[in-house]
């Protein structure tokens, strides 16, 4: 393996001869001096190779390098107030290790280039910044069950039947048998959470929708709807301080007001599925009882908001089969969604899960479901059915609202989306 140090080290070692390895990100020449802004996973760091200081090679190597060039350089690190991070590797040699062609990433683009040469644009300090951050989220959340004690598993993603609207699926040959690509492993857990993708076929271009998306969900046994939307909020506060106090230098490259995550701690603000659709009627809308709440209604819910706030209380009538009625109130499942502020549109869905063998048969009778290919969660209740609760969260949807991203696209190195299937 090459010897290198990383940029973000290298500030610490003023004086000190080390070895950097990265690409180009930008090249300037003057007289008898070539400046090349390196870039490598942890920062950038200008270089100054001088004529008088390298030897032939190394100086014809500079010469020739070209922007995304890969290259690596030897010399001694200096502080230098006019370099654009305040510090500069004084070359001794230099060499090119792979030239690249001219890159085909300008400044201007449009966002179909820009996806199109995905491979490429993930380069840009932009994405890597949010990727970091994507890292840093997921790191969060595990960290956040693991002090809550729940085991992190990892179920199928080639199943027999959804667990959510048929309609959505992405159907597949098996050998000969239909199957479909997971579109949520909830049946699947219990007092378990995983981070797996989800897939869903929606013929939905907004930005807030992908066909590949990760999807952490946890099942939680002996847990009330009430104690599920707590482990919700918990959560949702737990990634956003901590990417809000240990990330300050990240969230400033990406522009994101660290207030704006400080704010978010539980609990949040509830409303019922009937007061929602009130607020909307009162704010333009024309809602309907029964209707779904959808990304424009989305969006007047949550303008005024800093903090998600929950949708609770929806009609059984349009909530799924295995969502619990409250027995206090049967026209309603116990069942919440969890709204991020300013629009970014619904970022968690939950319920307490019906655990009555008969009233499980009777839904799933009302759905139209084979109790052959749900055979396995039927035999759940037959065997020490417990309460329990759970729920889904779009971890792309926390990351494009916590980040501000225009796009959930963004929120993904390689995003899959209904007219997008590479790079
Ligand atoms: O509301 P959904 O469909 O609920 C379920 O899948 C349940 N089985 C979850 C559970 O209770 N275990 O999906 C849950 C979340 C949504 O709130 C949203 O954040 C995200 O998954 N999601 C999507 N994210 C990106 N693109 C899509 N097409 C998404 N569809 C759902
Ligand atoms: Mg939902």
């Amino acid at each position: 393996m090459l010897e290198f140090t990383h940029i973000s080290e290298a500030q610490k070692l003023v004086g000190k001869e080390i070895t950097l390895s990265g690409w180009v990100y930008r090249k300037r020449a003057s007289g008898g001096v070539t400046f090349i802004v390196l870039r490598d996973s942890t920062g950038t760091m200008q270089m100054s190779i001088k004529k008088d200081n390298v030897d032939q090679k190394s100086w014809g190597d500079a010469e020739n390098t070209t922007v995304e060039s890969s290259v690596t350089a030897k010399g001694t690190v200096k502080e230098d107030k006019r370099a654009p991070t305040g510090y500069e590797l004084e070359v001794k040699s230099f060499s090119n290790i792979s030239i690249s062609e001219p890159f085909p990433i300008t400044e201007y683009q449009s966002t179909e280039l820009l996806l199109d040469k995905r491979h490429l644009w993930i380069r840009s300090q932009k994405m890597a910044n949010i990727m970091k951050a994507r890292a840093f989220t997921f790191e969060y959340l595990r960290e956040f069950f693991a002090s809550r004690h729940f085991w992190e598993v990892t179920p199928p993603v080639l199943t027999k039947a959804g667990g959510e609207s048929g309609s959505d699926m992405f159907e597949t040959d098996f050998f000969g048998q239909k199957a479909y690509l997971t579109q949520s492993s909830q049946l699947y857990l219990e007092l378990v959470y995983d981070i797996i993708p989800s897939f869903r076929a929606e013929k939905s271009r907004t930005t807030k929708h992908l066909a590949e998306y990760w999807h952490l969900e946890a099942e939680e046994a002996y847990y009330s709807n009430e104690d599920n939307m707590k482990l919700q909020e918990d959560m949702v506060e737990y990634v956003c301080q901590r990417l809000a106090h240990d990330n300050a230098e990240l969230l400033e490259l990406l522009g994101v007001d660290k207030k704006s995550l400080e704010v978010v701690k539980a609990p949040f603000k509830r409303i019922t599925y009937k007061e929602a659709l009130d607020y909307l009627n009162k704010h333009g809308a024309h809602k309907d009882w029964l209707d779904d709440i959808g990304t424009e209604d989305e969006k007047i819910l949550t303008e005024k908001e800093n903090k998600p706030i929950f949708v609770y209380k929806w009609p059984l009538k349009i909530a799924t089969f295995y969502k619990r009625e409250d027995p206090e109130d049967p026209e309603f499942a116990l069942n919440a969604d969890l709204q991020a502020p300013h629009g970014h549109g619904e970022i968690i869905g939950g319920s307490e899960r019906e655990w009555n063998y008969d009233k499980l048969i009777k839904r799933m009778k009302e759905f139209k479901l084979s109790e052959k290919d749900y055979y396995w969660y039927i035999d759940l209740r037959k065997y020490g059915s417990i309460p329990h609760s759970g729920f889904g969260l779009g971890t792309e949807r926390l990351i494009k609202w916590m980040l501000n991203l225009d796009h959930i696209r963004d929120a993904i190195p390689f995003p899959r989306m209904m007219n997008r299937l590479e790079p």
